[in-house]
């Protein structure tokens, strides 16, 4: 069956010893949450249920992953939403610590925060984190939806940190364009859900499951994963040197680009869409996430057009 190579290869391209598999990001965080929540109660009782999550994280768009989530944008509509997260700035380890009492159940970090600039979280702090989490018995949970799956050159971008998260959640780049999401659990936590606590009808579907058996085939060996991190060396010396760029922010290719100030994101990408080539935004700077197998050629032809978008930018 697809579903249970899928699993057996996953986990023995990542080292964890359980997956679960959904349909998309925000379920595999749902679940990842339910987990934290059940461990919680198990090991510590009732109050322990809270999960730490980042400032300008961003974890999914149902009423928990938008609670989750930590900007105030996401949380102005759709009320009552689901109680027990506290959110934390990123980068200062003392705030974490400060937050991290007997309720807590879990701290949920997005390594590289996507949707909202492209902020690497620093080495230092992610590692702190991992380790109080160990110390207190709170689990660490790592939203890798987003830069999982090679988006970073490496096939999980906690091997760029060198923590070892409890759970891990993938999605987006698992599917390649069909929808999945899984959960990646430890030895710890691997038997918290137990028969009937968490489901899923389509879950593990034979078509997607085929499908991302494909893209591991695909992305998870070493010259795929080399070609990603020589692409992302090319693009990232490019994009520095544009005109109206002052920074670019990310990792593999991922990449956040900060503009002068008067040079408007939304506009860049209207400009660039009109000229073929699809880019985001992500808050004020201009997102970068190229297909993983993009060519040198095709690299050329998105950046030439970005440089004449962004060169016609004040006229
Ligand atoms: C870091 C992160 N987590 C979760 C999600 C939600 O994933 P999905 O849209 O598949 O539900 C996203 C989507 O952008 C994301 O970037």
């Amino acid at each position: 069956m697809p579903d249970s190579l899928l699993a057996e290869r996953l986990c023995k391209v990542t080292g964890y010893s359980k997956v679960f598999f959904g349909n998309s990001g925000a379920e595999a965080n749902e679940g990842a949450i339910k987990i934290a929540r059940k461990y919680g109660k198990e090991v510590k009782g009732d109050h322990c249920n809270r999960i730490i999550t980042l400032e300008n994280s961003f974890h999914g768009r149902t009423i928990t992953t938008l609670s989750a989530t930590g900007q105030d944008i996401f949380h102005q509509h759709f009320f009552p939403f689901t109680e027990g997260f506290l959110y934390v700035p990123a980068n200062y380890s003392y705030a974490l610590h400060e937050a991290m009492d007997d309720t807590v159940c879990a701290v949920m970090l997005e390594l590289v925060q996507g949707e909202s600039g492209v902020n690497v979280l620093e080495k230092e702090y992610v590692k702190e984190a991992e380790r109080v989490c160990r110390e207190k018995g709170i689990l660490l949970i790592v939203d890798e939806v987003q830069t999982g799956v090679g988006r970073t050159g490496t096939f999980l971008c906690c091997e760029h940190y060198e923590v070892c998260p409890n759970v891990i959640t993938l999605a987006k780049g698992l599917g390649a364009g069909l929808p999945i999401g899984a959960i990646l659990m430890d030895k710890l936590t691997e038997n918290i859900l137990q028969t009937g606590d968490h489901g899923s009808t389509f879950g593990g579907n034979p078509v997607v499951c085929a499908g991302a058996l494909e893209v591991l085939n695909q992305i998870a060996n070493a010259d795929f994963l080399a070609a990603v991190n020589s692409k992302s060396d090319y693009m990232r010396e490019k994009l520095s040197a544009l005109p109206h760029v002052t920074n670019v922010s990310g990792m593999g290719l991922m990449f956040g680009m900060t503009l002068e100030k008067d040079i408007k994101a939304g506009k860049i990408t209207e400009k660039c869409v009109e000229n073929g080539l699809l880019i985001l935004t992500a808050k004020e700077k201009l997102r970068i996430m190229p297909p993983l197998n993009i060519s040198k050629e095709e690299i050329d032809t998105g950046f030439n057009i970005l440089r004449k978008c962004l060169s016609g930018a004040l006229s």
